[in-house]
């Protein structure tokens, strides 16, 4: 059995003032990295996947450090062994995961001043916990590759599972996502959305419901947020994996069916996680890109996202 080691909150309302000068964080002296030197980089695997893959995050790992002057890339392992890493795309509560992370991070020197981080996939809502829950060492500017930050309804293929298994998880998924003993023994069911069900999801969902504050508001998670200094998501606009694929733009369906998808401005979430601060202050970024989830060429990697590793203020 795995134990659910849960994130004790601070309760309490969030206020957005109107004001005109959004207190942004955007705090020039107090930032360690105004020194001119490239920041560290921390990747986050995705389902069906390692930190180390030679074919996978392994060649972003290289790609990265060859075209930022070698900065020191950190790609995380979940666990002991690859073994274990790859299981941990399914198996182990994503909040267990980002309290792991924390500690590993906190004891990585390197990383004393601050990181990008890069998420694959589900690392991509996953690192946005990280951000929430864990400011320290600061995260700079978050990547978000193909994330679900409202989850998924349907889960078309696994990648890299077997038939059968993937068969088992979607029927676990369709039928039973929402009973405590799947929360906590299957990652993608802590994500699974369900928009005809949006009260059950409310109230059963063990990770996103939580880091998007749709049960409790917790204040400290839409500050920790907002000390981003940029949180770029990129969707792939030919997503046969995420559903909707809307999802990796922080999208989701309007509540009630699952055909009409809600504009970010409009939904709860806009507000209750800060992005509506977040984006007066600028700070998010959408991209898309042709292609299936993850599809991604070395060209587009460092043309479109490696300016973002290269900024130094
Ligand atoms: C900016 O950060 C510095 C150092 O942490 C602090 O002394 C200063 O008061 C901050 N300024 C503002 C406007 O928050
Ligand atoms: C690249 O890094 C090396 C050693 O860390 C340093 O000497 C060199 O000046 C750097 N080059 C650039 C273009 O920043
Ligand atoms: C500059 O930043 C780098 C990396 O963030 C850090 O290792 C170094 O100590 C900093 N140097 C100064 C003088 O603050
Ligand atoms: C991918 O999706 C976009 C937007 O829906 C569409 O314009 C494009 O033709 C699609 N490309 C392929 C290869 O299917
Ligand atoms: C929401 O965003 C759309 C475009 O993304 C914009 O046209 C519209 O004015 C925005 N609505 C509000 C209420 O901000």
């Amino acid at each position: 059995m795995l134990l659910l080691l849960y994130v004790a909150c601070f309760v309490s309302f969030l206020h957005f003032g109107q004001s005109n000068n959004p207190d942004c964080n955007n705090n020039k002296s107090s930032d360690k990295n105004a020194n001119g030197t490239v920041l560290p980089v921390v990747l986050w695997h995705g389902m069906g996947d390692t930190c180390c893959f030679p074919f996978s995050l392994g060649s972003i790992k290289k790609l990265i450090e060859e075209h930022t002057n070698g900065t020191y890339v950190r790609s995380l392992q979940i666990g002991a062994n690859i073994v274990l890493d790859y299981e941990s795309g399914f198996f182990i509560h994503p909040n267990k995961q980002v309290d792991y992370v924390c500690q590993q991070l906190a004891e990585d020197e390197k990383l004393a001043n601050g990181y990008n981080a890069i998420g694959f996939s589900q690392g991509g809502q996953f690192l946005r916990a990280l951000a929430q829950r864990c400011p320290k060492p600061p995260m700079r500017t978050l990547i978000s590759l193909g994330g679900q930050h409202q989850g998924v309804y349907g889960l078309p293929k696994c990648p890299t599972l077997s038939v059968s298994s993937c068969e088992y998880i979607t029927k676990l998924l369709n039928y039973a996502a929402y009973e405590d003993w799947v929360q906590n023994e299957l990652v993608q069911a802590t994500y699974w959305h369900d928009p005809l069900h949006e009260n059950s999801y409310r109230l059963k969902s063990s990770f996103l419901a939580d880091i998007n504050n749709e049960l409790y508001i917790n204040e400290r998670y839409a500050e920790n947020l907002n000390k981003l200094k940029k949180f770029v998501m990129v969707k792939f606009l030919n997503d046969t994996i995420v559903q909707p694929k809307e999802s990796q733009w922080f999208e989701f369906y309007a509540p009630g069916q699952d055909k009409h998808i809600l504009p970010l401005n409009q939904s709860k979430v806009f507000k209750y996680v800060g992005l509506e601060l977040m984006h007066k202050c600028k700070k998010l970024f959408f991209l898309s890109v042709e292609g299936d989830h993850l599809d991604i060429s070395k060209e587009w990697f460092v043309k479109e996202l490696v300016p973002f590793l290269l900024e130094v203020d």
